[in-house]
């Protein structure tokens, strides 16, 4: 176990990259220290660090603003970099959740697992209105006992500490366990191309409710070990005797009706606790309707050579028309940031991932273009021992499509990217109107400041020059009669 002493994590929230993060992060940050230790505090803690009482949601600040507010805070309220770390990670949460995105954190997944899972996927379509996001990446093993290794990366150095923060209050809220988080390895990841931080945390859970309780919050378990093992044994034999009734029944010859009602009605439901798929034996689609109905596909051996692509793929990297090319001479992995490889691929098999066209390879007069990114899943078919990259061109307006000389119509009409273009483009005109009101309010904020200063002058003239009743008449309105002093 690696972990390090106090003193050298204080120096490591020094050692980043000249790297930038919004402001939706030191709001936040200004927020938790406001709300938990008051104004006068931030007050200070901002004069101390030199940095400025506003920060707008959708602008980016240099990371070392961040850092500095951390370790000032850290020194004037004599706490380690962890716990005020974690503790922003719990109030992190808890900021995203009332900043209207509750809802997307808690469809995210049906246990901690699934969440976890997902959460690359997250900040992948956050990036779509934070376009600069530099976001971390997160990857999830299970372990046999239950208990899971979360995979940490980032660019930056000594902010680990926030995701147990923000974890352990999602699993108490969304999944009602009580984690515990502790750092089990901590490298600089070779497997990925950039030198990134990579942190293993060892989670492990101890359920809030009962087993029966918590089932009512959460759609399936934590993970596969949960619950007690008898009623694991039942469900798995009851599972099992279901299936075997379907197989029977439906081996013989059936009329179509007769099998949709056996389905049904075989295990008064329960069959639903386990989904059992039919596949046909040969595939009914020919390679044209293939290649058609998924134009953005490609599949390539483990050599990476290409085995066949789909036809507006084709059509933007003209070079994927020669089969048997090797992929990575025209694309770079962009995310997640591993080597191209097969097998960097496949040990990230469950990550989305992001390639980007290399303009070396595109033809002369498409240079000044923007280079294309396509997002998508990785499939092993171990069949064929081929790998299925099943994606969709990785656009945020209709401005990118047209840099790319793109139409709709070359996205498939049942790829939800063509809505999420229009949708992200409306999306990026409501985020400049609610920059537009925050700048206004800020303005309007500094307005009033000086306002206030002005009428403090104005007041202190007037009792300076008249008598304090004469004052106080005629700053309450009043009119005040015309008498002798002495
Ligand atoms: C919908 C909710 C969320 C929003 C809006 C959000 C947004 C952001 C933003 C804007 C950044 C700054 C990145 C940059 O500017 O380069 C960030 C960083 C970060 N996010 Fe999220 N995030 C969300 C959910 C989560 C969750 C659930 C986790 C779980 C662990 C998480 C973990 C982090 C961490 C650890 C960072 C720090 C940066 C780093 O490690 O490199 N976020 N997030």
């Amino acid at each position: 176990m690696l972990l390090m002493s106090k003193r050298r994590r204080r120096v490591n929230l020094f050692r980043f990259r000249r790297e930038k993060n919004y402001g939706f992060i030191n709001t936040c940050l200004k927020s938790l220290v406001v709300e938990k230790y008051g104004e006068e505090i931030w007050e200070n803690l901002r004069i101390q660090t030199g940095v400025q009482d506003t920060f707008f949601t959708f602008e980016v600040y240099k990371d070392e603003i961040t850092m500095q507010l951390i370790d000032t805070a850290c020194q004037m309220l004599d706490v380690s970099p962890d716990m005020v770390l974690k503790q922003f990670g719990e109030y992190f949460f808890e900021f995203c959740k009332q900043s209207g995105y509750d809802h997307m954190l808690r469809t995210l997944g049906g246990n901690l697992y699934e969440f976890i899972e997902n959460l690359d996927a997250l900040h992948s379509y956050l990036s779509l209105s934070y376009q600069k996001m530099n976001a971390p990446s997160f990857r999830v093993e299970k372990n046999e006992d239950g208990s899971m290794y979360l995979h940490y990366y980032s660019d930056r150095r000594g902010l680990c500490h926030i995701v147990p923060g923000i974890i352990g209050a999602a699993a108490l809220d969304f999944f009602n366990t009580e984690i515990s988080m502790e750092i089990v390895n901590q490298t600089e990841e070779e497997e990925r191309t950039g030198k990134k931080e990579h942190i293993v945390f060892l989670v492990t859970q101890k359920p809030v409710f009962s087993y029966k309780r918590r089932n009512k919050f959460s759609s399936s378990h934590f993970l596969p070990n949960s619950g007690s093992q008898a009623e694991r044994r039942l469900n798995k034999e009851e599972l099992e005797r279901t299936m075997n009734k379907i197989r029977d029944k439906t081996s013989a010859k059936r009329s179509h009706w007769e099998t949709i009602r056996g389905i049904v009605t075989i295990g008064k439901g329960r069959l639903l606790k386990g989904f059992d798929p039919v596949y046909p034996r040969t595939l009914w689609i020919d390679p044209k309707t293939f290649c058609i109905g998924l134009p953005f596909h490609i599949i390539f051996d483990e050599h990476l050579r290409v085995k066949q692509a789909g036809v507006s793929i084709q059509k933007i990297v003209p070079g994927l028309q020669i089969l048997g090319i090797r992929l990575n001479q025209y694309f770079t992995i962009v995310r997640p940031e591993v080597k191209f490889t097969i097998s960097s691929v496949q040990r990230f098999i469950n990550s989305q991932f992001v390639f980007r066209t290399k303009r070396e390879m595109m033809p002369d007069s498409w240079k000044q273009r923007p280079m294309l990114e396509l997002r998508g899943q990785m499939i092993w078919m171990e069949s064929v021992q081929c790998m299925l990259y099943l994606c969709s061109p990785l656009l945020r307006t209709l401005h990118e499509l047209e840099e790319r000389h793109m139409h709709i119509s070359d996205i498939a009409p049942h790829d939800v990217t063509r809505d999420l273009i229009l949708l992200n483009q409306q999306r990026l005109a409501e985020m400049e109107l609610s920059n537009q009101l925050e700048r206004k309010k800020e303005e309007l904020r500094i307005l009033s400041k000086h306002l206030e200063e002005e009428r403090k002058k104005t007041e202190a003239l007037l009792y300076a020059m008249l008598p304090k009743h004469v004052a106080n008449q005629l700053k309450e309105g009043k009119r005040v009669e015309a008498f002798k002093h002495k």
